[in-house]
């Protein structure tokens, strides 16, 4: 029917006739909280590039994990920035490792939230790359059996859910065999399925101290340009035996999470980058948009376009606008 008849104005003329008719809600339960956590006590060191974040120690990430908790969020991810780094990232698979430590703690602080662990070597070389350097790239197969101790180290900490983000091909199968083999088979993994090689990671770098030292992530991560390519990406990571499949980058790769909606049926995670959240912050502090309002709008575009659950440095803002406070 065509105007006069139509006048799709009719249906936004009250406050409460918009939220009778809202497509989408982003709840509470979508979120995820990163947290990044350092050795020592009483650490807190502010991260530049990311106003309201910061490394935190074990005792302050139990804090923070409280109230993570008490603002109603379900699951907080972590991120580990070891004191030795090595060719190999020993430290991430070290039974003492900050991520075990902290996993520990936090499960018996807080049990009821769902502890989930990056599982990626790049905070713990050297070198930087989120692998084993043979010449000037991360082999492969060498690898997966470093991920795969990693991923079993926090599953034997107490860890709820391992999500690794390094994508080399293969290690979503890697880590599934090893974790049934010592007897977790219920464990499950969010894979980080179709992760970009993107820019948008810059100030996540810097609070994780992970930059590349030499050369970029193009070999490992996905060419921002491809979006079929997620497909497969995808496909092969079910195969495997992912229980979820993540998007990263979110807001640049909307696209990409609608895609993978109409095709899968698991449960799609979207992660709401650093650099996604460090432009919001800084537009905000110039005075240039409306902060808050920003957030939220990008939080629902990322539900609009097909996320179930949504990694976000905004968590806890984005939790105490739904209880109004
Ligand atoms: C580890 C990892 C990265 C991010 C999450 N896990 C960095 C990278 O791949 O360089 C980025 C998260 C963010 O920017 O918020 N590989």
């Amino acid at each position: 029917m065509k105007f006069p008849v139509s006048r799709p104005r009719r249906l936004r003329k009250s406050q409460a006739l918009r939220d009778m008719v809202r497509e989408t809600a982003v709840s509470v339960n979508d979120l995820i909280c990163p947290l990044f956590v350092k050795h020592g006590r009483n650490v807190k060191i502010p991260i530049q590039s990311m106003p309201g974040y910061y490394q935190l120690s074990v005792d302050h990430t139990v804090k923070e994990a409280r109230e993570i908790n008490r603002l109603g969020i379900k699951a907080v991810i972590l991120f580990g920035i070891p004191d030795r780094k090595d060719a190999l990232g020993s430290m991430a698979y070290a039974p003492h490792g900050i991520i075990q430590e902290t996993v520990q703690r936090l499960k018996d602080a807080v049990p009821e939230l769902v502890i989930i662990t990056d599982v990626c070597l790049c905070e713990y070389t050297d070198h930087g790359h989120c692998g084993v350097v043979k010449g000037n790239d991360v082999d492969n197969d060498a690898t997966l059996e470093l991920l795969a101790r990693m991923a079993l180290s926090h599953a034997q900490a107490g860890a709820d859910m391992v999500a690794p983000s390094d994508m080399m091909d293969g290690r979503v199968g890697a880590i599934r065999k090893h974790l049934d083999e010592n007897g977790f088979s219920m464990l499950p993994i969010m894979s980080y399925a179709a992760k970009y090689a993107s820019s948008f990671y810059g100030p996540f770098r810097e609070a994780a101290e992970s930059a590349p030292s030499f050369g970029d992530r193009k070999t490992y991560q996905m060419d921002p340009a491809n979006a079929r390519e997620a497909f497969r990406e995808v496909e092969l990571d079910v195969q495997e035996g992912a229980d979820l499949v993540m998007v990263k980058p979110a807001l640049p790769y909307l696209d990409v999470i609608t895609r993978l909606r109409s095709r899968f049926d698991l449960p799609i995670a979207a992660y709401n980058v650093s650099g996604e959240y460090a432009l919001v912050k800084a537009a905000e502090k110039l005075g240039w948009i409306d902060g808050p309002k920003v957030m939220m709008e990008c939080l629902c575009s990322i539900k609009r376009a097909g996320a179930d659950l949504i990694v976000t440095y905004f968590a806890k803002e984005v939790a105490k606008v739904l209880k109004g406070l």
